[in-house]
């Protein structure tokens, strides 16, 4: 709408004064934020700007290849892609506490944005990197108390800053926006509604819906359990009515189950849709009977390790949204 076309037009304005003709670095995590200050910021300078998108492998199904093909087509961006996965499995290798997987995510991530971002400004001597780009909106400018103080990956806010030597001067197109404008902005710059309208998603990805240790085959049990109960919510109309939808896998519990003539000993899969306006408070949401019967059935058919879904009931307060 009107509104929106001149809000891009004006950013997009804002930013060519600010960055002038230096280069510009952009950590996209593969949520709407980052995506849209990405995909701004690159209608506003163009091959000035790299993307660079750390594959950390616990991103649900779908999402990468969302970044490394559609966010691409979508905008033109020059894109540098970190296959990263390796290196987080052996990294969380063993790990089943909460706190100290975001610890080792976080920490593994700034590692491997900070090599890429080096090798990024280390391309050209003559014109070197002197901006990073973040999404940050207007609720995270209020929630940290207005300041930005050192660049940090907003994401991964839970993570702290980058290191000393890695100084940029911080390029913020979305801080004076709420999420809905982000939204729409998106829209208006020609994203995929799949990137745009995602639900949030937590920076340590899927490593905190696995509780316990993560590893590859936890992994892609969890991807097809979710992609499977994303698919059906989508199909229903509810996506947009559900604030977040976590599916959690709880993979050092095994349970008694039969199928067939024979008897199984799998896992069980949580469903943890809610509703929420903010993610302070959160209400399970009752999502429709039919609904989560075709999911149960569809997961315990489909993905040969689960044996048993269940469905959380907890508000928050007293749950949280996520398990970990
Ligand atoms: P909880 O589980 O505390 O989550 O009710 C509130 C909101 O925050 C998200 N969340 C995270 N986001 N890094 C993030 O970037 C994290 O470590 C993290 N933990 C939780 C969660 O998905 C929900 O939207």
């Amino acid at each position: 709408n009107w509104t929106m076309v001149n809000i891009a037009d004006e950013s997009i304005e804002a930013v060519r004064k600010q960055v002038g003709g230096k280069r510009a670095i952009c950590a996209l995590s593969g949520g709407v934020d980052s995506a849209v200050a990405g995909a701004l910021v690159q209608r506003a300078i163009g091959d000035q700007l790299t993307c660079v998108f750390v594959d950390h492998g616990l991103l649900r199904k779908g999402e990468p290849e969302q970044v490394e093909k559609d966010f691409v087509a979508a905008t033109g961006v020059n894109l540098h892609v970190v296959d990263a996965q390796d290196r987080f499995l052996a990294a969380l290798d063993g790990v089943s506490d909460p706190e100290e997987k975001r610890k080792i995510i976080g920490r593994e991530f700034i590692r491997v944005f900070e090599e890429a971002a080096r090798e990024i400004v280390g391309e050209d001597a003559a014109e070197p990197v002197e901006f990073l780009v973040q999404g940050t909106l207007y609720p995270d400018v209020v929630e940290s108390g207005g300041g930005t103080g050192a660049a940090n990956i907003k994401s991964h806010h839970n993570v702290g800053g980058l290191p000393e030597d890695l100084q940029f001067k911080l390029v913020e197109p979305l801080r004076s926006l709420f999420k809905d404008e982000v939204r729409a902005l998106g829209e208006q710059l020609g994203l995929p509604s799949e990137i745009v309208w995602r639900q949030p998603f937590p920076g340590p990805g899927l490593g905190i819906r696995i509780i316990g240790a993560v590893t590859r085959d936890r992994l892609d049990i969890l991807r097809d359990a979710d992609a499977i109960a994303r698919e059906e919510l989508t199909r229903a109309g509810l996506d947009r009515d559900i604030w977040q939808f976590p599916v959690v896998l709880l993979a050092d519990v095994r349970s008694v189950g039969v199928q067939g003539d024979s008897r199984t000993y799998g896992h069980p899969i949580v469903l943890r849709p809610v509703t929420s306006e903010d993610a302070m408070t959160a209400d399970w949401a009752k999502l429709p009977y039919d609904l989560l019967q075709k999911i149960s059935t569809r997961i315990t058919n489909e993905v040969r390790e689960v044996n048993r879904v269940a469905v959380d009931i907890t508000s928050k307060p007293p749950g949280t949204i996520e398990w970990e």
